[in-house]
Parts: structure tokens; sequence; C-alpha cells
């Protein structure tokens, strides 16, 4: 009998109170290693604030999260980095006047002291993102759609067991975003867990193994693709916001 591995990551009971909002509210699920998971939900559902709670942005309020079975809680977003933890912003800024490699140097240098091997490790990346042939442009001059794949390569430069994408298809073309799933395919192929915030549902049905639906920070759903789309509530939910 093979042993069940254990989960990833664990999110327990986690709420995190704004005043008397209730940005999370006890919100539970865990990821198996490898897998992609779509966490969806109207806006301001509480998606970027899970986001922030498991990364260590902000305490939560309650509950607990474990990471490769240690327990996250009090830790800085820089050591949850270290033990392979690391996430996108919705809003991207590079740091415009840096290079495009020295941008992901910056992410590389996370893992090691030495700036040659930082380099080294940033050309790497910046070849799994296809942007190579942008390394020595200015990170500023970047058109959106490169700036999203620059945030990625940059995250990957820190070494990550698992990865969490706040809306990176958000402002894309059609074009941009395809470019945007291979590259979450080709990432999931090279052996590391995702967790994704998308609002494109065509997307993220694609892409993910497994969804979470959030809605007025509560979990509303979860499941496979299938069964989460047709869940009467979760179609509900989306129609209260086509309305708003
Ligand atoms: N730092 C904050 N202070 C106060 N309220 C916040 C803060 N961050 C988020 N919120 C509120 O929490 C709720 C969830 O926001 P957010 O997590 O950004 O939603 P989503 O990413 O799903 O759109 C919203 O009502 C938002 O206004
Ligand atoms: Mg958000």
């Amino acid at each position: 009998m093979s042993a069940v591995p254990e989960p990833i990551l664990e999110i327990k009971s986690v709420s995190k109170f704004f005043g008397g909002l209730a940005a999370n509210s006890d919100v539970s699920f865990t990821m198996d290693e490898g897998m992609i998971l779509g966490l969806i939900g109207p806006n301001g559902a509480g998606k970027t604030t899970l986001f922030n709670c498991i990364t260590g942005y902000y305490p939560p309020t309650k509950g607990e999260i474990l990471f490769k079975g240690q327990r996250l809680n009090g830790m800085t977003p820089d050591q949850v980095c270290k033990l392979g933890m690391v996430r996108t912003w919705q809003k991207v800024r590079p740091l415009a006047k840096l290079s495009v490699l020295d941008n992901v140097v910056v992410g590389a240098l996370v893992r090691t002291g030495s700036v040659p091997e930082a380099r080294e490790i940033a050309r790497e990346q910046l070849h799994v993102v296809k942007m190579a042939h942008k390394a020595d442009f200015l990170a500023g001059g970047l058109p959106i759609g490169e700036r999203k794949k620059l945030e990625v390569a940059r995250v990957l430069a820190t070494k990550p067991d698992l990865l969490l994408l706040d809306e990176v298809m958000g402002g894309l073309n059609p074009a941009e975003s395809e470019d945007i799933i291979q590259l979450i395919l080709d990432i999931k192929k090279r052996g590391l867990t995702q967790m994704v915030i998308e609002h494109d549902m065509k997307a993220i049905m694609r892409i993910s193994d497994r969804i979470v639906v959030l809605n007025s920070g509560e979990k509303l759903a979860e499941g496979a693709p299938q069964e989460v789309v047709s869940n009467p509530e979760v179609v509900t939910a989306y129609l209260g916001e086509a309305h708003v």
C-alpha cells in the first residue's frame, strides 16, 4: 500500500477581518503537489486577500495555513518565499529603470548571494517565459503582455514549489492570454504547483484540476471544473455580478 502524499498546502478555517468586513470567512481547502487550483469568484469575493494571508502579507485574523507541513502564521513574505511559496501581483510594477534581466536577477538573489549565479538563473527563467531576446530591454518600456511574463519570470527565479498567480491574464488580449495559458501549463509540466486567480472562465476551466469558488469571503463551492460551473449557486453568484 502506498502512503497518501501530504498536501503541499492546507488552508484551515482562515478568516480575515478588516474592521467589520469579513474579507475571508472560515475558508478551508487543501492542495496536492503538482496540481493547478483555480480560485474564482466575483469582484470583492476575497481572492486577493486570501493570497495575502497565505503568503504572509496579512496575518489571518483566525485559522492557520500549513505549507509542506509547516505552520506559516506570523511569517513574513520573505520567509514564506524562502520556504518556496511566492505570489505575483494583480497590478504588475516592474523596476522600470532596470533591464528585464536585472528585474529577474532580483528574484534569483533570494536563492543565491552570487550575482553571476543569479544572472544565470535569471537567463534560464527568461528562456522559460520566452523573453530571452528582451533581456537587455528596459523593463519600463515593455507592453503589458510582456510585463506579466516578466513578473512570472521574476517569481520563478526565486525557485518556488508553489506559485500563486493573481489575475495574470487581466488586461491581456486573446493572443497574449493564450501565451500565458501555455506558460502556466508548461510550468505545471516542470513539476510546480500553482494556485491561479482568473476572471476568464474559459481559461480557468482549461487549466484547473480543481476550482475553489469564493463569494463574499466564504467558500461557496469546490470541485472539478465541470462540476463547479454547473453548480446553480455558482451561476447565481456570477449572474449577481453581471447585474451590478
Ligand atoms: N487592506 C484592506 N483594507 C480594507 N478592506 C480591504 C483591504 N483589502 C481588501 N479589502 C476588502 O476586502 C474585500 C475583498 O477584497 P479582495 O480580496 O481584493 O477581493 P477580490 O480579489 O476577490 O476581488 C473587498 O470588499 C475589499 O474592499
Ligand atoms: Mg483581486
